[in-house]
């Protein structure tokens, strides 16, 4: 059942070139510069006149939703809002019936994304669910929807299914990008195009793997972990830091990298590993600079780059490797190593990776 694999966790991780295929498929033409999402098509005109989108969830989905909300905003021009269900469901928030809410759920039995669901429902919001488990609570509650399918997954910390909610969110940004007319024909061509390789540099990703199991040695004492990115980045650090947190049991806290100057750099000395995404994108030259600002403080870095980097090398103490994609699809590659990350420091720490104490896979009370 587990495929070979030692645990659910690392077989899931590595299915994750398979499952955002099986994400994709049918869904989107790159020849064409089209995207298809049948489970929302009735709500293709309105798309068209939409002025903002809210997004709730919890954990890891409300860490997808920050991607989507990156990727909505930039290629579609809607405003997004991120939302926690437990926190948007006891305010008073003000939504109308103009507005689209997006619900991301992996096991679709979330209580608080439920009753957050309900509450936007009444106030007559149109409400599509990301969702994994097909015909579950959420999907049956939402007027439509895109499931991710990922396939089962019994790992209690998420990981193939981040990925697929990172995938339909994508793809949800390129289809309302299409609708409005955001994008041009030929921009979605060169988009897709690069979208549809995605899988196999997923599978040169996880090629790292040695390196990140040798790397956990140097980590795995840590009682601390930094997490710092910019821009679709900042998510990644945060999904990364919750993955150690709870399944290897190491406090760990993910930050805007310019944010890192207005408090937690309090906290670097020669026992703080930060992990740093510095990917070559837009905020490659200002991540370097919040590089330099932990070494001058004998901190231990750690640097996601891309395939050839020399310049984040030459400062950092451990570098593993993501192949080069436009930042769009920076989230999807730079996840991978983490959770690799995360799951031998748990295995050298003797947890108990599919299972930490105190989670469970769904969280069906408030
Ligand atoms: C993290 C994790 C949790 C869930 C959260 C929401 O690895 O598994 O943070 O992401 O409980 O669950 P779903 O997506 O099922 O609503």
């Amino acid at each position: 059942e587990k495929g070979g694999y030692e645990h659910f966790m690392l077989k899931e991780i590595f299915e994750q070139s398979r499952s955002i295929r099986d994400c994709m498929r049918g869904r989107i033409y790159p020849n064409e510069g089209r995207v298809q999402l049948g489970g929302i098509k009735e709500y293709a005109d309105k798309l068209k006149n939409i002025d903002r989108i809210i997004i709730v969830a919890c954990g890891t989905s409300w860490h997808a939703g920050l991607v989507g909300e990156y990727l909505i905003e930039e290629y579609a021009r809607i405003p997004v809002e991120v939302e926690y269900a437990s926190e948007f469901r006891y305010r008073n928030p003000i939504i109308t019936e103009k507005d689209v809410v997006i619900a991301i759920s992996q096991s679709g039995e979330t209580a608080d994304t439920m009753a957050a669901i309900e509450m936007a429902k009444e106030k007559g919001a149109t409400i599509f669910g990301v969702c994994n488990v097909v015909g579950a609570s959420i999907p049956r509650l939402t007027h439509a929807g895109v499931y991710t399918h990922a396939g089962p997954e019994i790992g209690v910390a998420s990981t193939k299914a981040f990925t697929a909610q990172v995938t339909v969110l994508t793809l949800m940004a390129f289809y309302m990008a299409q609708q409005k007319g955001t994008l041009t024909q030929a921009k979605l061509v060169e988009l897709l195009t690069e979208l549809d390789c995605i899988p196999e540099k997923i599978t040169k990703a996880l090629a790292s793997n040695e390196l990140i199991k040798e790397i956990a040695h140097k980590f795995k004492d840590s009682r601390n972990c930094l997490f710092l990115g910019r821009g679709s980045g900042f998510p990644v650090a945060l999904e990364g830091a919750l993955k150690l947190k709870e399944i290897s049991y190491i406090h760990a806290e993910g930050y805007p990298a310019a944010e890192m100057k207005h408090g937690p750099i309090a906290l670097i000395d020669e026992e703080m590993p930060v992990v740093v995404i510095a990917t070559k994108n837009s905020s490659y030259e200002k991540v370097i600079s919040n590089i330099q600002e932990v070494k001058a403080r004998k901190g231990i870095v750690l640097a996601i780059v891309t395939e050839g980097d020399t310049e984040v090398r030459k400062m950092a103490d451990y570098c593993i490797e993501i192949p080069d994609s436009s930042e769009a699809f920076l989230p999807l590659l730079a996840t991978i190593p983490l959770q690799l990350l995360s799951y031998h420091i748990a295995l050298l720490r003797g947890c108990n990776v599919d299972q930490p104490r105190n989670l469970a896979k769904s969280v069906t009370v408030e």
